[in-house]
This record gives C-alpha cells, structure tokens and sequence, in this order.
C-alpha cells in the first residue's frame, strides 16, 4: 500500500473497493480522480456486475449498456485503479485506515497478456460442447395406443429435426397440460434428436413442464411493477387458499401455483393469469374470490 507523503497519520493513501459493478466502478473512479491508488476487488471474471446483463432499467427505461459502457472503458484505462477481476478477499487485518487485505485470484486458464478477446476458448471450450454418443441399445418406447396415436399425430404435424422440436413439445403440453417421459422418448426416436438435448430445452423454458400439471395454471406476476404493488401478498394469500407453495400442483390436480417476471401489462398490475384469463388491478381478497370461479 502507498503512503501519501503529505499525510502525517498512519492512514495510507489506498483504497480497497469490493465489487466491480456500477456503483464499485463509479466509486473507484472518484476515488481515483481523487489521487488514491485504487483496488478493486470482482469476484466475476470481468467488472461490469449485475448491469451488464440488463438491457433497460427500470423504471426509465434508460439503456443499462448507455449507463454502464463509459464507465467500464474509464475502469479499464485508468492508471489509478488496480483491477483484481476474478479474485475473492481471503482477509482483512488492521484497523479503518490502515489495513492488509489478501486477495485469492482464481486461475483463469488464459493468460491474459496474451488474450485478444477473439471468444475462440469459448467455442472451443470441452466443459460446454457435450459431446453427443449414441446410446448402444435404447430400448423401444412402450406407449398405450391412444398415446401412441396421439403422439404421432403430433410429431406428424412438423415437419424437419431439432428445428421442429419446440412447437412439438408445445403441442404435447396443449394436448396433456405437461411433458410425459415416455412421449419425449418417442419423439426422440421418431425425429432421431437425443433425449439429453429435448430435455435440456423442455427444462430451459419455463412453459414446460416434466411433472404433470393442474388443470388450472394460475400465474402471479412477480415483475418489478406488479411486485411494489402487492404481488408477493398476492402468491402468499394463493399459497394459503390452494394449500400448495409456489411451483406445487394441489392434490386434487386442479390447480398449479408458478410465479413469473413480467408478462407484459405492467399497466394492469398486480397481475395474474388463469389459463388464458388474465386479471389485474387485483387485492389479495379480490384474486382470492376469482379463484372460487375455478373451483368447481
Ligand atoms: S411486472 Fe407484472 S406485468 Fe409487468
């Protein structure tokens, strides 16, 4: 650590900042400009955080991008601020003021003063790419004749490999409310896509599902506007009148609790969707009596 000259104390003209995301970055380049050598200390692999990853903020809907980038190229360039990406604080001993700190960096695996940023390590990278094997024996897919028929139909219906897979599994949730092992086998076999893959993308989104459903999807909005107005006491109420927590099917199959981000009508929040039934501008009490319309 540099002690500055002018100063008499034992204070020591360096500053450790932990987190490199906008208010970290903002921060280490006041200090900076200030004069003091900086430390930054990102435990991610790159400084930028959580706002990297946005596109607009809420609630102005200001380019995150806009906000971020001129603060990250400043960040980067400044000969003032040390940045100690991917590294983690071990300890901290002294007092405020004058304190030793040791940092962890993780090994990368790249050597950075030989890096260009071409992105080639990713595509090349053997944790990612999984490499396909075709399984010795699968053993034929037993299905009773209606699902057999059923499903046939189904996968008749588009045309093409891989490219046709989602609008099938969408077609099997409208047909059965949910995605039965045996008929994604089936697909599998007839369009010759491997099982591993159609399961990655029925558990990526969110609209399918590998555990039978209820008749009635009830959905609460937990997006940012519905959620300042009242939505977590919506999905609480549910919780207690169903008897289910969030993601649960109740007994009787009739109804399953999800909660999603924004469904895009912020304008009626607090939000909900039955079905293809949306309703907004709702109290717990008010969403708890529309309930009752699905009971029976
Ligand atoms: S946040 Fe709920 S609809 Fe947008």
């Amino acid at each position: 650590m540099i002690k500055k000259a002018s100063d008499k104390s034992d204070k020591v003209g360096a500053v450790l900042v932990v987190g490199a995301g906008v208010g970290g970055m903002q921060a280490s380049l006041d200090l900076a400009e200030s004069g003091y050598k900086v430390y930054l200390v990102e435990k991610g692999p790159s400084i930028g955080g959580v706002m990297a990853q946005l596109d607009k903020t809420f609630p102005t809907n200001d380019c995150a991008m806009c906000t971020l980038a001129p603060r990250m190229v400043d960040c980067g360039g400044h000969l003032n601020i040390e940045k100690l990406t991917y590294s983690e604080i071990e300890s901290i001993e002294g007092r405020a003021g004058n304190f030793k700190v040791s940092i962890r960096k993780k090994a990368r695996s790249v050597d950075p003063d030989k890096c260009t940023g071409c992105g080639e390590c990713v595509t090349q990278c053997l944790v990612k790419n999984i490499v396909y094997l075709e399984p010795p024996d699968v053993p034929k897919v037993e299905l009773e004749a209606d699902e057999q028929t059923k499903i046939d139909e189904i996968i008749s219906r588009y045309e093409g490999g891989r490219e046709s897979l989602v609008p099938i599994l969408q077609a099997i949730t409208n047909e059965f409310n949910w995605l039965p092992q045996k008929l994604l086998m089936r697909v599998s076999e007839v369009k010759e896509i491997p099982i591993e893959h159609i399961l990655r993308i029925a558990t990526f989104y969110k609209a399918f599902s590998l555990e039978p459903r209820g008749e009635h999807i009830v959905t609460v909005c937990m997006g940012t506007a519905c959620h300042v107005k009242g939505a977590p006491r919506i999905l609480e109420r549910f919780e207690r009148e169903l008897g289910v927590k969030t993601g649960q099917t109740t007994s009787d199959m009739k109804f399953t609790l999800e909660a999603v981000r924004c469904i895009g009508c912020c304008g009626l929040s607090p939000v909900i969707t039955i079905g293809e039934d949306l309703y907004g501008k709702l109290t717990p009490a008010e969403a708890a009596k529309i309930l009752d319309k699905y009971r029976d």
